[in-house]
């Protein structure tokens, strides 16, 4: 039995259609979960003997669809999207073009397809329980079970080292509750821990514990805010001074990871005390310590040891057209695509900052449900969702209503984010459904999660999106 009992007849059923093909095209997104899916089901299409090529795309619009059809593959497996175009890709499989087999999280439309493994077609939440790499974790499981043991590799694997990465992807879409992994997403941690290369523990749960120096890691913390500390280069110094924390190790700064177990304790609890002595309420500050997830066979003190550095690494590459080297470093590469990736992160990095300072200085447009930003060029289109969820948590940005950005995306078109918040989910928010109708209302595609959705549209029909989107969150939010 799979790791997810209720996908397991879909799961036989696309892995068995899987090895009926000879050869596949894997189609995936090209963000964190999008690249661990595509890698997950490449390696275990490799070690099923089953010959495949791998595509990522950014959307996969009508266009992108049709151009899948010209590759003149007769099997197109789909990762991490597909589910929200079956319509259109239902069309092509009604031409003949290729048949699809789809692993996805994302809310279905309305066509129906027989290959269809999804977790919201089992009433598991796609935005919680189960990423697009969780779905294909459950697929490569299913092909391993449905193997003979007749190609070379085989035999060796049931797949379930494979759960490493498919955590990596759930990170990466922000699946976690409270810091933790829940629902169908226990089973993928349950077996990667049985696999020995997962490791669930309790640990600063700061962003960074692998590969920043102390002093910054308190520094930038973003996740909890202590006066004196975030923010504040000296502060961050004298307070790890302060409590005889050696800084540095034959001159070289030490991490979080090269701390003992002592040390450790003594810095979390100096933490925890001086954030609610200087009025961070508990609650928050409790959010200090949380759940890690270790990757037990990559090397301490590197991105690849966290899933949460991971994801942010992957997110690196292949939102500025580098899917290959993202794909390349799951795949086991650690020299020059390793190389290649920690560059593109220091970029990312650069990028996200500029593009939350712009947000910072140029504030955000209040609607009566929602608030709005226009980034236009300057935040690239597939990063501008990523900095609209970080807004949520600055000056100026209400964290309890809705958050919607604008990007230009070519001379013709508009790329639109939208985020949200559990609590706001909790109380009626489904952003995908926003997003779908009040682009649908202006000519445009949307789709994705209740919590975080975004859209296409045509150039100049922000004004009466926005309009739109604000009647759909009103009524609801009720
Ligand atoms: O296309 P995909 O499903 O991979 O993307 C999901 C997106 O939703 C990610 O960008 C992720 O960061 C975002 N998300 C979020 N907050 C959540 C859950 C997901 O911003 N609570
Ligand atoms: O691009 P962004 O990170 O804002 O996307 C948020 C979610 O909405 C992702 O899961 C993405 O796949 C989905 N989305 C979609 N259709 C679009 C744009 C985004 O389904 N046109
Ligand atoms: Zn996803």
């Amino acid at each position: 039995m799979g790791p997810v009992p209720a996908l397991e007849d879909r799961a036989i059923d696309c892995a068995r259609r899987l090895r009926e093909a000879s050869s596949v095209l894997v189609a995936s997104h090209i963000d964190a979960d999008g690249l661990t899916s595509a890698a997950i089901a490449a390696r275990a299409l490799e070690r099923a003997g089953i010959a495949h090529e791998v595509v990522f795309e950014n959307q996969l619009d009508d266009d992108r669809i049709a151009a899948i059809a010209e590759t003149g593959y007769d099997t197109v497996l789909f990762t991490d999207f597909g589910s929200g175009q079956l319509d259109a890709i239902a069309e092509h499989e009604d031409r003949g073009a290729f048949e699809p087999v789809i692993a996805d999280h994302h809310q279905p439309a309305e066509a129906t397809t027989e290959y269809h493994l999804n977790p919201l077609l089992k009433n598991i939440d796609g935005a919680k329980e189960l990423s697009g790499a969780g779905a294909a974790y459950v697929l490569a499981r299913a092909l391993a079970e449905t193997g003979d043991g007749q190609t070379a590799t085989e035999d060796k694997s049931d797949n379930r080292d494979l759960a490493a990465l498919a955590v990596v992807g759930a990170i990466g879409d922000m699946q976690a509750v409270d810091g933790e992994l829940v629902g169908a997403n226990r089973g993928i941690v349950e077996e990667g821990d049985e696999a020995g290369v997962l490791e669930e523990g309790t640990d600063l749960a700061l962003y960074g514990t692998q590969t920043r120096p102390l002093p910054k890691l308190l520094e930038y913390a973003s996740e909890v805010r202590i006066p004196g500390i975030s923010n504040d280069e000296a502060g961050a110094v004298a307070f790890l001074e302060e409590l005889g924390v050696e800084l540095k190790r034959d001159g070289d700064w030490r991490r979080w990871v090269d701390l003992s177990a002592e040390e450790k304790q003594t810095v979390a609890s100096a933490l925890l005390q001086r954030a609610l002595r200087r009025g961070v309420p508990a609650e928050k500050a409790e959010r200090l310590i949380g759940t890690t997830y270790t990757l037990k066979d990559e090397r301490r003190g590197t991105e690849l040891r966290d899933a949460s550095e991971f994801s942010t690494l992957l997110n690196a590459t292949a939102r500025y057209e580098r899917a290959d080297v993202g794909l390349a470093v799951c795949l086991g590469d650690r020299a020059g695509a390793m190389e290649r990736a920690r560059t593109l992160l220091q970029n990312h990095r650069r990028r996200l900052s500029e593009g939350l300072t712009r947000v910072k200085e140029q504030g955000v447009e209040q609607e009566s449900h929602l608030q709005w930003f226009d980034a236009g060029t300057e935040i690239r289109e597939t990063i501008v969702g990523i900095v609209a969820g970080m807004a949520l948590g600055v000056d100026g940005v209400d964290p309890n209503r809705p958050i919607v950005a604008f990007a230009r995306k070519g001379e013709e078109e508009t790329k639109v984010s939208g985020r949200g918040t559990a609590r706001l989910v909790g109380q009626g928010l489904d952003l995908s459904t926003v997003m779908t109708e009040a682009a649908g209302a202006v000519g445009g595609e949307g789709g994705g999660h209740d919590v975080a959705a975004g859209a296409t549209i045509p150039a100049g029909a922000e004004e009466q999106f926005i309009a739109r989107v604000d009647a759909v969150v009103g009524e609801q939010l009720g």
